[in-house]
């Protein structure tokens, strides 16, 4: 009984993204324009990755990047890139290096750095020390954006 209450409590932190081996957005590791290694080790969901997609408060990303995926939205930035085949154009190692800093991939861009200590890119105080997304949240979108690919 003890045991199997033990394993459902790992099971619940690992699916909260609370677990040990979550990667610190410090400790995050860019080589060459990509993040090999999983920021959780938890698998994304690309469903829950749409709603960090579209939402205002989470990753904003459709207020910079059309997105032919989600007609229902009725707007679309052009900022940047469209995102249709995303997930053709890139592996997922290198949307996760994009979306965890885009600066280690695209010098000078105006994208946010979703995955690091801030204090940098955003202003506000209530950002001081966090990151704009947590590690699953961009596990998440990753596991979206390579849903994205071209026809
Ligand atoms: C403030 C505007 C802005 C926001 C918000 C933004 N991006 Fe970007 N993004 C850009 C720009 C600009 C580029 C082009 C890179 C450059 O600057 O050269 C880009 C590039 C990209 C690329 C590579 C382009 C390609 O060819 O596919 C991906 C993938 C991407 N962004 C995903 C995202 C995701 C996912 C989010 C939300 C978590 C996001 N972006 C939020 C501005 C933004």
């Amino acid at each position: 009984m003890k045991l199997l209450s033990l394993a459902s409590a790992i099971v619940a932190l690992t699916a909260s993204g609370l677990m040990a081996d979550t990667v610190a957005p410090s400790a995050v590791k860019f080589e060459d324009g990509t993040v090999m290694a999983s920021l959780t080790g938890v698998a994304g969901d690309p469903v829950a990755g749409r709603d960090v997609f579209k939402g205002r408060k989470l990753g904003n990303c459709l207020a910079c990047h059309m997105n032919a995926e989600m007609p229902e939205e009725s707007f679309h930035g052009e900022v940047g890139p469209p995102m249709d085949g995303a997930g053709s154009r890139w592996s997922e190692a290198e949307l996760r290096a994009i979306v965890s800093n885009s600066k280690m991939v695209f010098e000078d861009t105006i994208m946010p750095a979703f995955y690091r200590d801030s204090g940098f890119s955003r202003s506000a105080k209530k950002f001081d020390g966090k990151s704009i997304l947590t590690a699953q949240q961009v596990e998440d979108v990753v596991a979206y954006l390579m849903t994205l690919k071209d026809e």
